[in-house]
């Protein structure tokens, strides 16, 4: 059934859970974390960013993601991740969406108040959710630990969260996007998500977090992928960040390593084969395989 990020959001916070977020571009990879979650019971967050709805289109990708929910037994959400054209916000908000992100994090303070605050009024007034951002999170080329990450500062929490009225706050507490996330030991604040979460009562969300597992990087690499350097957070990380407040993990890079590895395989070890059935289909499984582990990580098995 087609969720609201906020329904499912609070209530694992209110658990001690967190729901899993995915981000998605394509049917399969849709259709692998849709399996997965209705496999395991789990409720559901299905994510686009502005980069997939370059790539795909919001038509195409909100139907896809609306049938999946429309036929599915588990609460599935529909979420824009790291939006940053307002317009673009506006317009997944009035497609229907069941919550969107400003990400105004690069902005001064103020000013990521002011944009935060203004797209929260305009969601709020449509019945959607919105997840903010506050602290900076590493980016995809960021290699080294630590640099361009402005942590998030608790008391500044507060007072943003006070002052923009957002349902979700995206933390910077050293994680960073894609598949380099430390040059050496992993250095994570977790005692940073207590300190925020003893001034603010909103659930918190964990960008950042995939694992990028050490099997599938193996297979990728087997089949000719160049990966040295990869580094993820571990579970055991994550499971301390679902403690301490985190009901929200994004996991997207895992997903892309499952997928590049099942593809790679196939057309490695079968040449003749040129049918994208034979080619996405194991992809589309090595997605489910990913996700269950996720999902399984997020303690949100059998919270449908
Ligand atoms: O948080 C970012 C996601 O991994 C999306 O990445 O902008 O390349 O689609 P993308
Ligand atoms: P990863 O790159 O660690 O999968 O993070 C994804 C994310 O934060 C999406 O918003
Ligand atoms: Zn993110």
């Amino acid at each position: 059934m087609f969720a609201s990020t906020k329904n499912i959001v609070q209530k694992a916070h209110r658990k001690g859970y967190a729901v899993p977020h995915f981000n998605i571009n394509n049917m399969e990879i849709l259709q692998g974390v849709v399996a997965a979650a209705e496999k395991l019971k789990s409720p559901l967050i299905v994510a686009t960013s502005e980069g997939a709805l370059e790539y795909a289109g919001m038509d195409y990708l909100y139907a896809l993601a609306r049938t999946a929910a429309d036929k599915s037994t588990v609460p599935i959400a529909f979420h824009l991740d790291h939006g940053q054209n307002l317009a673009l916000i506006k317009k997944a908000v009035q497609k229907g969406y069941s919550s969107v992100m400003i990400d105004a994090s690069h902005q001064p303070f103020a000013k990521n108040i002011a944009l935060t605050k203004s797209i929260v009024r305009y969601a709020h007034r449509h019945g959607v959710s919105v997840e903010a951002e506050l602290g900076t999170i590493g980016g995809k080329e960021d290699l080294v630990s630590g640099r361009g990450i402005i942590y998030t500062d608790p008391l500044k929490a507060a007072e943003f969260v006070e002052r923009t009225g957002c349902d979700f706050l995206a933390v910077a507490i050293g994680t960073s996007h894609g598949a380099y996330k430390f040059s050496g030991k992993a250095n994570l604040k977790i005692d940073l998500i207590r300190e925020i979460k003893k001034r603010i009562k909103i659930p918190l969300v964990l960008h950042g977090a995939s694992e990028v597992p050490l099997s599938v990087v193996r297979q990728a690499t087997r089949y000719g992928a160049q990966l040295s350097g990869v580094q993820g957070v571990s579970d055991s990380q994550i499971k301390q960040a679902i403690q301490h407040g985190v009901a929200k993990i994004n996991t997207d890079t895992d997903l892309r390593l499952a997928f590049d590895a099942a593809v790679r395989k196939v057309i490695i070890t079968n040449p003749r084969e040129f049918d994208p059935r034979r080619i996405l289909g194991p992809a589309r499984d090595s997605i489910q395989k990913v996700a269950e582990q996720r999902i399984r990580l997020c303690g949100s098995v059998n919270k449908a």
